[in-house]
């Protein structure tokens, strides 16, 4: 069987890189993005079938520009140049030119097609088509071999077509939803002028991933971290699935769940696969350590290095273990291998990556490929509950940072009853699954309030529900102010200890989707 058709997009830091990749396998082709500093030699041996350069903030013309091996453009491979990628063509081929400027032009723009290129098939010539830029620079002379495909009103050359050389190039980003056709665009790309083959679905994804587990792991062992979240519980069902009793799942309690998570998950596991599954309740050891700790950071570190601490005595009693299996997603990948380096450490994050290096074990991540939604159609491929497909992510410190100041059983009591309610309520009405994360926190502040005829003098709690699409970026989500009202009211009157409660209008950025 022929190997099956891939998509490189290199990657020159444009927030809609993941976007690009998205939209390709949307489209039922496999891609994968890799950081710009690249050389042609890797590119080709990666095998693609067709390049995409993104977008990215800098200026081809600045001394800092990012590296980038123009040999990509002599591959003679389909290549669509995106916005930064489509000045990086004009910079690096011969007669093309480029020029820097001040002004940056963001949002809307009308779109003339000027060529009749497969780029454009379908779309009407005479009219103009709403697309979306977000670019400094333009190119000002297209290179040698190249014709201009298509104008705005204040970009010239909004478009680049190399018919013969299957080289195509767009000011514009034919990726973000806002673009009108950008969607016939990216399949004309794909599928006309590079005439690849959709084949990429979940099910063959499956497939592949368990055939190549099975492969990998040969007659050794594997321990897994169960967190009772989609991603660790996928990744613990599809290793069963493909080694069986070879898997050792370790769920670590440390006390910080909220009501009923985790026992929820491994029973079900228990129930429908024939598990290895070590249940460790260390709840007191993590609390007894988060004793008089206020800061957001030092919880963290506890919560981590506790985790791992107590993670490292089980994985011991497994001496026959030689992997480690973890549910990394792509958005953690593309980040730590981004050409700027890993981004700043805004919060410490303490289930990627972790492990000492003396415990010697390799990782396996079957899910590093994949994006959060794509992670959920793969528990639905194979059979999950839609209980788990659609849990909300939980932080690994989890009710920890989202109890401002101390943490102690009676602040976890109130908290896990307030945020039963939140959650039970977003179930109700429909709105648990619209959003990304919905959840309480707890303040570190007493209000008055009156109840009855006395005075009470209880607890803030805040509710925070967001939507995102990645976790890079969020929006506080517009509930109906009637859900908003059943929400305080309920919590007001069946948790003792909680008087007053606020909703977060805050999004991300400048404010993160956790409270710490
Ligand atoms: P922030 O608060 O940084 O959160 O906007 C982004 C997303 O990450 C989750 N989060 C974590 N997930 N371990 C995790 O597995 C952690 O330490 C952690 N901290 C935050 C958060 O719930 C949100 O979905």
């Amino acid at each position: 069987m022929a190997a099956p058709d891939k998509v490189v997009i290199l990657d020159f830091g444009s927030q809609y890189t993941q976007l690009i990749a998205r939209r390709v396998r949307e489209a039922g082709v496999y891609s994968e993005i890799h950081p710009c500093t690249v050389t042609a030699k890797d590119v080709a041996a990666m095998a693609p079938s067709a390049v995409i350069l993104s977008g990215g903030p800098s200026s081809v013309t600045d001394a800092d520009a990012p590296p980038f091996d123009p040999a990509v453009f002599d591959l003679n491979l389909p290549t669509l140049c995106i916005c930064y990628g489509m000045q990086l063509l004009a910079h690096s081929q011969p007669g093309g030119s480029v020029a820097a400027s001040t002004d940056r032009e963001y949002g809307r723009a009308e779109l003339s097609v000027l060529a009749d290129v497969p780029l454009f098939a379908g779309l009407d010539a005479k009219a103009g088509h709403t697309v979306w830029m977000s670019h400094g620079d333009k190119v000002i002379a297209p290179p040698d071999g190249f014709v201009v495909a298509g104008r705005t009103k204040n970009v010239e050359i909004a478009a680049l077509a190399n018919v013969e050389r299957r080289m195509y190039a767009l000011q514009f980003h034919p990726e973000v939803a806002h673009t009108d056709d950008g969607e016939r665009i990216l399949h004309n790309f794909l599928f006309t002028i590079a005439g690849l083959t959709p084949g990429w679905t979940m099910a063959s994804f499956v497939e592949t991933e368990l055939a190549a587990l099975k492969k990998q792991v040969g007659d050794d062992e594997v321990v897994c971290a169960l967190s009772g979240g989609v991603d660790s519980t996928v990744v613990a069902v599809m290793l069963h699935k493909a080694i069986g009793k070879k898997l050792h799942c370790i769920f670590v309690d440390n006390g910080l769940l909220r009501l009923g998570e985790g026992e929820e998950v491994a029973a079900y596991l228990r129930e429908h696969f024939d598990l290895n599954l070590y249940y460790i309740k260390a709840s007191k050891l993590f609390l007894d350590r988060l004793a008089g700790v206020t800061d957001p950071e030092k919880k963290r570190k506890i919560i981590g290095t506790t985790f791992i601490e107590v993670f490292e005595a089980e994985a011991a009693k497994l001496p026959k273990a030689k992997y480690l299996a973890q549910g990394t997603l792509y958005p953690d990948v593309i980040e730590s291998e981004s050409f700027r380096g890993p981004s700043a450490v805004i919060k410490s994050h303490h289930n990627v990556g972790g492990l000492p290096e003396h415990m010697k074990l390799q990782l396996i991540e079957p899910l590093r490929e994949l994006f959060k939604d794509e992670v959920r159609k793969v528990a639905a491929e194979i059979g999950l509950p839609d209980f788990i497909i659609w849990r909300h992510p939980f932080p690994g410190p989890g009710l920890a940072i989202r109890i401002i100041g101390e943490v102690t059983e009676e602040r976890l009591e109130i908290l896990r009853r307030t945020d039963k309610i939140v959650q039970g309520e977003l179930a109700a009405s429909g709105w648990y699954r619209k959003v990304w994360q919905g959840f309480a926190v707890l303040l570190p502040l007493k209000t008055v309030g009156v109840m009855g005829d006395g005075r009470t003098y209880e607890n803030v709690a805040a509710i925070r529900v967001v939507d995102s699409l990645d976790a890079m970026t969020a929006d506080w989500t517009r509930l109906p102010s009637e859900l908003l009202a059943s929400m305080s009211n309920r919590i007001i009157n069946e948790v003792k200890g909680v008087n007053r409660v606020v909703f977060d209008v805050s999004s991300k950025p400048p404010s993160t989707i956790e409270w710490e």
